[in-house]
């Protein structure tokens, strides 16, 4: 199989990218598909969910980019090992535009989270503004998608999200209930598909529609411009 990129973006705070990003992970260890997951984030919490894993898990490569291990070189600290089938790419709040043509060159999938709040909803627009104008993401090219994250029955909050979605035609692929489960796996370094099935089974459902689009083959119109060696490895 070729080596996806998977980037998980938005430079609201609190969207469910870490979550989404870890859990792909887990998924994808679990599947055999021996992911790396690249924390661009200085804060971490991607990295430290990892390092929460018990050595019986399956194996997922960590490559944190704002912590320097003095023993390696920095090329040989941020490259992807031979053998590796998905790349997830979690990125940090606060995220300028600048930095997303950059961040997207190679990417394959590009998923945004959003959260049901106004202000949540204004901030996704204007990134995904941005995507397509600064960083030249193309509708046609079946890359861009939104999660509609920590939903709770009876919202009717994504309305002016969905339209201007779909005058885009940009799709949302699956939408994720507030549920524990995140939490607790956020906490012990667990993704959905390593929990008990009883306890997750709910939440699973959700994403199956998540994990056949990120399987859908995406079309670039031209081939991606090289990146710069160091920043995305
Ligand atoms: N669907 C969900 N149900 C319940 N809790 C959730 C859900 N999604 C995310 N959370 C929780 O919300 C908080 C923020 O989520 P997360 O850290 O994934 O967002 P983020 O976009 O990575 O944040 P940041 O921008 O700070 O990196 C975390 O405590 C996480 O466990
Ligand atoms: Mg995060």
């Amino acid at each position: 199989m070729r080596m996806q990129r998977i980037v998980v973006l938005n430079p609201k705070g609190g969207s469910g990218k870490t979550t989404i990003a870890v859990n792909l992970a887990g998924y994808y260890a679990l599947q055999g598909d021996r992911p790396a997951l690249i924390d661009y984030d200085p804060q971490a919490s991607a990295t430290q969910w990892v390092r929460k894993r018990q050595p019986g898990q399956p194996a997922i490569h960590l490559i944190s980019t704002s912590e320097r291990d003095s023993r390696v070189t920095r090329a040989f600290q941020l490259r992807i090992p031979d053998g590796t089938g998905r790349i997830i790419v979690d990125t940090p709040a606060g995220l300028d535009a600048h930095d997303m043509p950059e961040l997207t060159a190679q990417a394959d999938k590009i998923l945004v989270p959003v959260l049901p709040s106004d202000i949540d909803i204004h901030a996704c627009s204007r990134c995904i503004t941005n995507l397509l104008l600064v960083a030249k993401v193309r509708r046609s090219e079946n890359r861009l998608a939104i999660i509609a994250n920590r939903v709770r029955r009876n919202t009717l909050m994504y309305g002016s999200l969905t339209r201007f979605l779909e005058t885009l035609h940009i799709p949302i692929v699956t939408t994720l209930r507030d549920s524990q489960n995140y939490i607790r796996g956020a906490d012990q370094g667990l993704s959905l598909h390593e929990m008990k099935p009883h306890q997750a089974s709910e939440d699973l459902e959700s994403w199956a529609p998540l994990l056949a689009w990120l399987d859908e083959p995406s079309r670039r119109a031209a081939p991606a411009p090289a990146a710069r060696p160091n920043l995305l490895a």
